[in-house]
């Protein structure tokens, strides 16, 4: 018999909770995929299983053959990646602790077995029978990038610095919001907090960028050190280069993006594939993706740039689509609340947290 929660654009999270009687009822809760298709958030205590949610959400939505980007800052989202058609308790060996077995008096073996039965009846209890696992894992291809470092599949965000589709530069908010992620970005990565809008710094590598996008040449970092110095145009607004910005001192910001190509570590961010939206959604084969993209590894300012790179390349994937009435792909971001500006969203004493 096939259940309601198969329906395709039904995402089954669970049963109702009846408040009054204190206890789940047996009607499931289905939520309509439809709803997704413009922003969603996840708001709740700390603890209270945000983050349990909405790894069910992304399942429900790759059975149903909807792929996910998947930003994960605090490594809480790589449970994606476990789930095991025959419940069996090799399965779960790995991840038995001996302390929990002395603790009950069995050995690892028996724990497992143990483990292993109660995942079995407990899904089977939610209608999840080993069947639906294995349809779940052969509906998308699921994969962990790690951005920066070698830990999981490199990702290349260097070459994002390629000039963008003909498309976006034609559209011009589009393209003004392109240069500027990609000149935030980079000047965080540099570690330079610069006012996007006044700073001279932000100003001349965006005009550089503009310029050459324009033309559709792809600028490397190191060719961008070398415009700096030597920019292909002798005025920004109506004042000469060298009045807006001496060239001894676009040699110190020169010095800078060298010094931070020049850190160790550095080269791990130009390894790997490069970013492409439509190739983390879609195998080429065009099987949907579930791509987590961990970033727990990173500094503060790494992830920074490496989330507004991101959703830069998303936007401009994004403006490409026709239009649809039914959700086409999902973007998550686990622990949004560090990427806000706190004291403009909620005063500290209300601080609650999101996903
Ligand atoms: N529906 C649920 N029923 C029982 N346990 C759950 C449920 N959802 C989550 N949990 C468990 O509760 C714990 C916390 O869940 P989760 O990590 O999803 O919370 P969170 O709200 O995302 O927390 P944080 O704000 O710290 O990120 C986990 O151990 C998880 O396994
Ligand atoms: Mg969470």
């Amino acid at each position: 018999m096939m259940h309601d929660y198969e329906k395709l654009g039904s995402f089954y999270l669970g049963r109702l909770f009846d408040a009054e009687q204190g206890k789940t009822v047996d009607d499931l809760l289905l939520y309509d995929a439809r709803d997704l298709t413009t922003h969603a958030v996840c708001v709740g205590m700390t603890g209270s299983g945000k983050t349990g949610l909405c790894v069910s959400l992304l399942e429900e939505a790759a059975i149903d053959g909807i792929p996910s980007i998947v930003i994960d800052p605090k490594g809480d989202m790589g449970n994606l990646l476990l789930s095991f058609p025959d419940l069996a308790p090799a399965d779960f060996a790995p991840w038995i602790e001996p302390q929990d077995a002395d603790r009950k008096g069995l050995t690892m073996t028996q724990l497992a077995e143990q483990t292993a039965l109660s995942w079995k009846e407990g899904l089977a209890a939610w209608h999840q029978p080993t069947e639906r696992i294995a349809r779940l894992k052969s509906a998308a291809e699921f994969s962990i990038y790690t951005p920066g470092s070698e830990g999981g599949k490199p990702l290349s965000i260097l070459r994002s610095f390629n000039a963008p589709s003909a498309e976006t530069v034609a559209d011009t908010t589009l393209f003004r919001d392109y240069v500027l992620a990609a000149v935030s970005g980079l000047l965080a990565l540099a570690g330079i907090t610069a006012d996007p809008i006044r700073s001279r710094e932000h100003i001349l590598l965006s005009t550089i960028l503009d310029y050459h996008w324009r033309l559709g040449q792809d600028l490397d970092i190191p060719a961008l050190i070398h415009e700096v110095q030597k920019p292909p145009f002798s005025k920004v607004g109506v004042f000469d280069l060298d009045s807006f910005y001496p060239a001894n001192e676009r040699m110190s910001l020169a010095m800078a993006l060298n010094n931070l190509i020049a850190s160790p570590g550095f080269s791990v961010w130009a390894q790997g594939e490069s970013l492409d939206i439509q190739r983390l959604l879609y195998t080429p084969e065009g099987r949907p993706r579930v791509a987590v993209l961990s970033i727990a590894h990173l500094a503060d300012s790494e992830r920074m740039f490496f989330v507004t790179i991101l959703l830069n390349a998303v936007m401009a994937w994004m403006r490409k689509q026709s239009g649809t009435s039914s959700l086409r792909a999902i973007l998550y971001m686990d622990e949004i609340f560090g990427f806000f500006r706190r004291q403009r969203i909620l005063p500290q004493s209300n601080r609650c947290s999101l996903c």
